[in-house]
């Protein structure tokens, strides 16, 4: 028997008063899997995503992780389900270094109960090494940092914890071409270490260049997945605009 998606949000709903932002919508993501989530301002992807983080739990449908069906209530629930999520504006404090954030609210302390500050650097090195080894400098106020170097930060803080799924949404917006390429590395690298990722994103060369497969959203529902390999570009945009899969598209020439 195939084994079971890392992820699996199945018939999933959520309303805000009359406002059907995300309706009857399934998606999966396997292990070492990129999967682009694509469509227009106000498709639904990002709430259901939050769905998924536990940021706005949804209304009606069910999430398993691994074949089993689990409740996400909170963030603290998906966090406990391996489930971390790397927003656009990234939430760190600008004005702490790298180990601070990478340990907010979860920090190392001493057998004295004073803050182990040794042993966060210490960890933040390693972490921080393995996604970008030439990111050295992680003792400045990482508002300081480059745009590349405060999302591996972001990254760091999402994967240290050992998070297997990591949700990000729009992680490239804010970004030049350089960091996005940057961005788009430690994607690869977090896949090659078998975390599964929803990349959520409007740059189209991107989820094309970073996806394994593709989940297209158009006012709230799915149109529908489909291996990236086995889709152009324009019919990933026929998906977007029209709302048709591939073969109930018009043939052009
Ligand atoms: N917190 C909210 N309260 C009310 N309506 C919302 C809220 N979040 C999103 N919406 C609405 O839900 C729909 C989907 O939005 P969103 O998930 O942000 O789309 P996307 O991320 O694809 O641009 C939109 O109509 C948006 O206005
Ligand atoms: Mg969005």
């Amino acid at each position: 028997m195939a084994e079971a998606p890392l992820v699996e949000m199945r018939h999933v709903y959520k309303r805000f008063g009359g406002v059907h932002a995300v309706e009857d919508v399934t998606i999966d993501l396997f292990a070492g899997e990129v999967v682009g989530l694509v469509g227009h301002n106000g498709a639904g992807k990002s709430t259901l995503m939050k769905g998924l983080s536990g940021a706005l739990p949804i209304d009606g449908g069910e999430i398993f992780i691994r074949g089993e069906r689990i409740d996400i209530r909170n963030p603290r629930d998906a966090r406990h389900h391996g489930i971390e999520t790397i927003y656009q504006n990234l939430a760190l404090a600008d004005n702490l270094d790298a180990p601070a954030n990478l340990f907010l609210g979860r920090e190392i302390v001493t057998a004295m109960g004073t803050l182990d500050d040794d042993a966060m650097e210490h960890e933040a090195r390693k972490v921080l090494q393995r996604l970008n080894p030439s990111f050295t400098n992680i003792k400045q106020p990482t508002g300081n940092l480059s745009g590349g170097q405060r999302q591996a930060v972001a990254i760091a803080r999402a994967i240290h914890f050992n998070a297997r799924i990591l949700v990000m949404d729009e992680p490239t917006a804010a970004l030049g071409p350089q960091e996005s390429e940057m961005v788009g590395e430690l994607i690869k690298q977090l896949k090659s270490e078998g975390i599964g990722i929803f990349l959520v994103s409007h740059d189209l060369h991107d989820v094309f260049d970073l996806s394994d497969r593709i989940s297209v959203m158009k006012n709230g529902g799915m149109v529908g997945t489909r291996a990236t390999a086995d889709l152009t570009q324009e019919q990933a945009l026929g998906m977007i605009i029209l709302g048709k899969l591939p073969e109930e598209q018009p043939a052009f020439q």
